[in-house]
């Protein structure tokens, strides 16, 4: 038997045992969580990180834009390529699209995505806006929230501030939750709030002073450990630090003297609108707004986009922004490699983190070495770093710098990592050109169709059977919450034999800022019109056969994408605001008679979109027939259906849908997004060749001019079965042949190289082998991937041997470019020598 004392001193032991187990753990857990979280901070030279300077380069990638299938590879091709953080908009529509209803599943997982990046080793730039532009419908906004009873947005309006700060906690909320501020040891090192509010803050008057103030308030009580960003924002409220968007930042200076230079939004490419053209932003243009910034002092920039991606659903904004947001950006739409512009800043990357302690600690001097040539010197104890500008858009410079001559082309930038050789220069491009194709190998399958009427449109044209009805013209925003694209505007108009606007000439008139408006009256289609070069205000007037008696109008608007950018745009037009008039044409005479104030009744969204057509589940439904009879190949408002098998592999694959109108696409009931293949762009204001020197900005080097703006359609793997049966649905708005619809996938078709002499050619086919050589001439060749030419000087050795021995065969393959490899040519004088080559894949 124990006695009482040895009792207490074994119970006092085993407390103290696990008060020592305890402490322990607390003190393992203060220990990591402090080891694991980090301190970022910023002075006026950069964001620090644990204290020290850094110098950060981050890029774009929209977690909406692609499926999370894709977003490891994405972000590891975003670290392969050099970069230190992803950022990421927060989409607001997307995830509360009614009112405290949210959505995170699929591709909207946010604290996935954000987990990816953070087990890829990167940082992460969290922009909440909430309001976020973006190309993106309604900016981000909830058409719910417009909706709401005394609503005004961005501006100081309890209704509005309520939202925003309900949902800008929600987002910081899970982020907490989940621990991933880079206080909490997590990934995300810097958040935004608000977007380029700065542009357009004078037309909120004193109003939108105070709302700023409210933003920074309201983002700095959520106390989340990191900064916060305010981008296109002067003299932003602190502690929030402004920085700059735009294709260059290099003469930006924050007005805040205690802010880094930072830029948020360095603009790799352009969006698409529908009847535009492809943009294209050159590797060396955009690699020398990256150097400049960086010569100039900035330490932190974002590439928006890195990867554009895709506008799936109706998630295109603008109005009339394309399904695709490739944007030319580093990564392709498909999540390819876009070379040269990839490995060309990789290379950039490399170089300018190996100078981070000078460019971020050093003393900075600049020279002028006359002409816009510039150069500028970062010194350290340990270490110096320079650059060499160019800014002259035409004449290239040969300077003396540090008793050595440097060549620097027009609109260039040489980098020097330590000052005594210049490693780089963004005008010298090394990397590979990547030229894509779609995959004809296999011939693909002959798609069987079958097709249906958009079914009960007779029955709401004539008998106008709404979901409502008011005096007078809405707008489609406010009816259709945005629910769907269209809306049916519908009236009677009783004319009797002595109404005075009888004549042989009759015609109806709308006063329109539907983005498509099909006009029918007494059942008959009248006409369209689209919104084309940016008018989106406009007249449609077609003649039209009245009767004695009821008269049956019904307009059907269609929106394309809301505005998603400007002062108070989203109280701007949508749909028919009238006026609406039957015109009589007597002579010299011209009588209106104005309907607009008539009742009218208003049918949201079409049928076969209320039915779901497009879901696999209606395909069983009785009444729901679908015919394989007499396909129509030029019918506006039908729906066609077809099967098809996945095509094999892992290449990414795409639909073509040459030959249809406009309208809407599935992939087993999952929207891929709108489609628009017969809105040519104009034929007026393309080039073959792109000259990257001088100013860029988006109407310079455009390509595929009088070309479908969008004809190839990007499909998921992710929305594919890859064994068994897929469908493809349309619905067809315009009338359109779907018998050339086609399924392929993406491959690099050949690879181009022009390499500088002293370096490296790395050619690859992306996954594919290298199959031939299709021309190698080491020397001075000339011309454009396609049809490069021999010079006037070639190296001694057969260069296209070389390459075949080396290359085919292979996946990749890497070699000098040396006179000792291809060798010595020697009457190419003076000039540089340059390897061209040209591979298929
Ligand atoms: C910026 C905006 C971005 C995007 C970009 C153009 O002004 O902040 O969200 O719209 O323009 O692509």
């Amino acid at each position: 038997m124990q006695s009482f004392s040895a009792v207490e001193t074994q119970h006092k032991a085993k407390k103290m045992k696990q008060f020592n187990l305890l402490s322990l753990f607390l003190i393992l857990i203060t220990f990591f969580g402090l080891a694991n979280s980090t301190i970022v901070s910023h002075d006026e030279r950069a964001i620090t990180i644990d204290g020290q300077r850094r110098i950060l380069i981050s890029g774009s990638i929209h977690y909406p834009r692609s499926t999370s299938d894709m977003w490891p590879d994405l972000i590891n091709k975003a670290k392969d390529g050099g970069l230190d953080a992803i950022e990421t908009y927060v989409f607001w529509n997307a995830h509360e699209p009614s009112r405290r209803q949210y959505d995170f599943s699929g591709n909207l997982d946010l604290v996935r995505f954000i987990k990816t990046i953070q087990s890829a080793g990167l940082y992460s730039v969290l922009r909440i806006g909430p309001y976020v532009c973006a190309e993106w419908n309604y900016g981000g906004f909830p058409v719910w929230l417009h909706n709401m009873p005394n609503m005004k947005f961005r501006t100081i309006n309890p209704s509005f501030m309520n939202e925003m700060q309900n949902f800008t906690t929600k987002i910081v909320n899970m982020m907490k939750e989940e621990n991933l501020f880079a206080s909490q040891g997590g990934p995300i090192i810097l958040s935004q709030i608000e977007n380029e509010y700065g542009n357009v803050i004078s037309s909120y008057g004193a109003e939108g002073k105070a709302y700023i103030d409210w933003c920074a308030n309201m983002a700095n009580s959520l106390d989340i450990g990191v900064p916060w960003l305010m981008c296109q924002q002067p003299n932003a409220p602190q502690p929030m630090i402004e920085t700059c968007n735009g294709f260059y930042c290099d003469q930006y200076k924050p007005s805040n003297p205690s802010s880094p230079k930072m830029w948020t939004e360095n603009w790799t490419g352009w969006f698409k609108n529908w009847g535009g053209k492809h943009p294209y932003r050159t590797a060396e243009d955009l690699a020398f707004s990256v150097a400049r910034f960086f010569q100039t002092g900035g330490t932190f920039q974002n590439y928006y986009m890195y990867h554009g991606g895709t506008n799936f659903g109706r998630v295109a904004g603008g109005p009339y922004i394309t399904t695709s947001y490739d944007y030319d950006a580093p990564l392709d739409e498909y999540g390819n490699l876009n070379q040269p512009k990839w490995g060309h800043l990789k290379q950039l990357h490399t170089l300018l983190k190996s100078m981070e302690k000078p460019l971020t600690y050093g003393n900075i001097s600049t020279i002028d070495l006359g002409n816009s040539v510039t150069a500028t010197v970062f010194t350290t104890n340990e270490k110096s770093s320079c650059f060499i500008a160019n800014v002259n858009s035409t004449a290239d410079a040969l300077v003396n710098f540090k008793g050595k001559g440097y060549n620097v082309p027009a609109w260039s930038v040489s980098v020097l990592p330590d000052c005594d050789k210049d490693a780089y220069n963004t005008a010298r491009v090394n990397t590979q050109t990547s030229i894509i194709a779609e995959d004809s190998c296999d011939e693909p399958e002959k798609l069987k169709w079958t097709w249906r009427p958009e079914f009960t449109t007779q029955k709401t044209i004539l008998k106008s059977s709404g979901d409502l009805i008011a005096k007078g013209l809405v707008d489609q925003k406010d009816v259709t919450n945005d629910a769907s694209d269209y809306l049916w505007y519908m009236t009677r108009v009783h004319l009797d034999k002595k109404d005075p606007i009888w004549s042989r000439n009759m015609s109806l008139r709308v006063h329109s800022n539907a983005h498509v408006l099909h006009a029918y009256v007494n059942g008959k289609y009248v006409g369209h019109q689209i919104v084309r070069d940016n008018k989106f205000d406009y007249r449609f007037e077609k003649k039209v056969n009245l009767v004695h008696g009821t008269n049956h109008l019904a307009l059907l608007s269609v929106s394309v994408g809301l505005q998603n950018y400007g002062p108070f745009f989203e109280s701007g037009p949508t749909g028919i605001n009238g006026p609406v008039k039957l015109v009589g044409y007597k002579g010299e005479e011209t009588i209106e008679k104005d309907i607009s104030k008539h009742q009218w009744d208003y049918k949201i969204g079409l049928h076969g979109f209320n039915h779901k057509l497009f879901s696999i589940k209606s395909a069983g439904h009785r009444n729901l027939k679908w015919s394989n009879e007499k396909l129509p190949a030029d019918r506006m408002l039908s729906w066609y259906k077809a099967n098809f098998k996945a095509p094999l592999g892992k290449d990414p694959v795409i639909v073509d849908l040459n030959g249809l109108g406009k309208g809407e696409v599935w992939i087993n009931g999952r929207s891929i997004g709108r489609y628009w293949p017969s809105f040519n762009s104009s034929d007026d204001g393309c080039t073959n060749e792109c000259d990257y020197r001088g100013e860029y900005g988006s109407d310079k080097c455009v390509f595929m001019c009088g070309k479908p703006t969008q004809r190839w359609y990007h499909v998921p793997r992710a929305f594919l079965n890859d064994k068994g049966h897929n469908t493809i649905t349309l619905f067809e708005e315009m009338g359109g042949d779907p018998s050339m619809v086609k399924f392929k996938t993406v491959v690099t078709g050949r690879v181009c190289a022009k390499v500088h002499e002293h370096n490296k050619v790395e050619l690859s086919c992306n996954n594919r082998p290298i199959s031939a050589v299709k021309f190698a001439s080491f020397g001075n060749p000339s011309g454009l991937c396609g049809s490069f030419a021999a010079g006037t000087c070639e190296g001694a050795n057969d260069a296209v041997k070389i390459v075949a021995k080396e290359c085919v065969g292979k996946l990749n393959c890497t070699m000098n470019v040396s006179s000792h490899k291809f060798g010595s040519a020697l009457d190419c004088g003076d000039s540089p020598k340059r390897l061209f080559v040209e591979v298929e894949c």
